[in-house]
Formats: C-alpha cells, sequence, structure tokens
C-alpha cells in the first residue's frame, strides 16, 4: 500500500524513477555528512527508488517519501520512517529527513517530521518514534526538539558511530 501524506503545505509519497534527476539535483554536502555518508549517482539512485517502492508495495519496514512542495509539486526533500531498525526495540520507529539546501529555514523538516508521527500514531504497532542525530548536527537537533522529541542519552549505532537519541512517545489514534 502506498500512502500520501500532506498537511496543505508539503505532500509526502514514494519517488518514482521521474523523481530521480530532481533527489540527485536537491543533493548537498551536508545531506552526504549527515544522511547518505556519500555522494548519489543516477546508477544507485534508480534502483534505490525501486526498492522504496518495493517496500511499500510489499509492506517493508522502510518506508521512504520524497518531500514536496503542495503548490508546485517540486521536490524538495525525503524523510524516511524506518520500523524495524537494527537495535531499535519493537514498536520503536526511526525517523530520518533531509531537506534541499534553497528550502531550509521554512519549517519543511519539522512539518515532515510531524506528518510522519501522526501517521505512524494511527498504527497500534508504532509506540515511540526515535530520532538519532551526531553531536554536532545543530540543525537537526533543532528539528527533533521543534517537532516535541525528548533527547534521552547517546547511543552507539550498528556502524560504531556515537549518536544522540530522541524520542516520542505516539499517541495512538488508531486505525
Ligand atoms: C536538518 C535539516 C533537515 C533541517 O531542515 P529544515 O527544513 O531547515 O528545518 P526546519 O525549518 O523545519 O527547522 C526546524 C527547527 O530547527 C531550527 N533550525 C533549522 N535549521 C537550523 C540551523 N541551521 N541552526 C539552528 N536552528 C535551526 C529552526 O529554527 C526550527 O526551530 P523552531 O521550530 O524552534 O523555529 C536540514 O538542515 C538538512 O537537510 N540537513 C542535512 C541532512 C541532515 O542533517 N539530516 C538529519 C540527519 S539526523
Amino acid at each position: 500500500m502506498f500512502v500520501v501524506l500532506t498537511d496543505g503545505i508539503i505532500v509526502l509519497r514514494c519517488l518514482t524513477e521521474q523523481d530521480a534527476g530532481a533527489h540527485l539535483a536537491g543533493e548537498d554536502g551536508d545531506q552526504i555528512r549527515w544522511l547518505s555518508g556519500g555522494p548519489g549517482s543516477i546508477e544507485r539512485l534508480v534502483p534505490w527508488i525501486h526498492e522504496n517502492r518495493c517496500e511499500w508495495a510489499t509492506g517493508g519496514p522502510r518506508r521512504n517519501f520524497g518531500i514536496f512542495d503542495a503548490l508546485t509539486a517540486e521536490l524538495i526533500g525525503n524523510s524516511e520512517a524506518h520500523v524495524h531498525l537494527e537495535g531499535m526495540a519493537e514498536g520503536e520507529v526511526n525517523v530520518s529527513y533531509g531537506v534541499f539546501p534553497g528550502w531550509r529555514g521554512k519549517g519543511i523538516a519539522r512539518r515532515a517530521v510531524l506528518l510522519i508521527c501522526d501517521w505512524l500514531s494511527s498504527d497500534p504497532r508504532c509506540t515511540k518514534a526515535v530520532i538519532r542525530i551526531a553531536p554536532d548536527n545543530v540543525p537537526s537537533h533543532a528539528v527533533a526538539e521543534s517537532a516535541g522529541f525528548a533527547r534521552t542519552g547517546m547511543i552507539v549505532a550498528a556502524n560504531g558511530e556515537e549518536l544522540i537519541r530522541y524520542e516520542r512517545r505516539l499517541r495512538q489514534t488508531g486505525r
């Protein structure tokens, strides 16, 4: 099942192959440093988009969304909810995000996180949203705090990286 979320300002939906060029064009050094770990290429991006679509179609654990401007339908970022990330407890959902440089500072990441948390709240299997952030990624700490997450400590990720953990309980709304 493919899910589309909107608050009237942004739209979250799974990318299609047609979005690949815009996704690559939106990449910058901050996203490479804090999110993807390396520069993207069309050769890797297209299969990744197909994997994302496959995850949605088969009910897989990784639910990736492109973030679109609702007014123009322009692709402006990316966000993901992972319901079975290694090292996470049952019910915990890892949330991550990136906003293209020209769209930062307009509340886009906060909106995306809030939309995803509202959507997750309707699934009784999802009890807690978690954001894990490198200690010196100042803008991302501000997003987590702005979206109502509380800092709960330091963790070591599967790759050995030390990250600050933020949590937000998901208010169950029923589905
Ligand atoms: C982190 C990132 C997603 C923020 O996106 P954004 O759309 O600019 O964030 P928002 O506009 O929603 O800002 C949310 C809050 O963070 C604050 N904030 C955003 N950028 C900030 C900055 N550079 N310095 C300080 N605070 C910042 C905003 O003021 C806002 O706080 P408020 O609600 O109290 O006013 C963006 O900088 C990015 O894509 N960075 C690279 C990828 C990345 O780091 N992803 C996170 C990995 S954990």
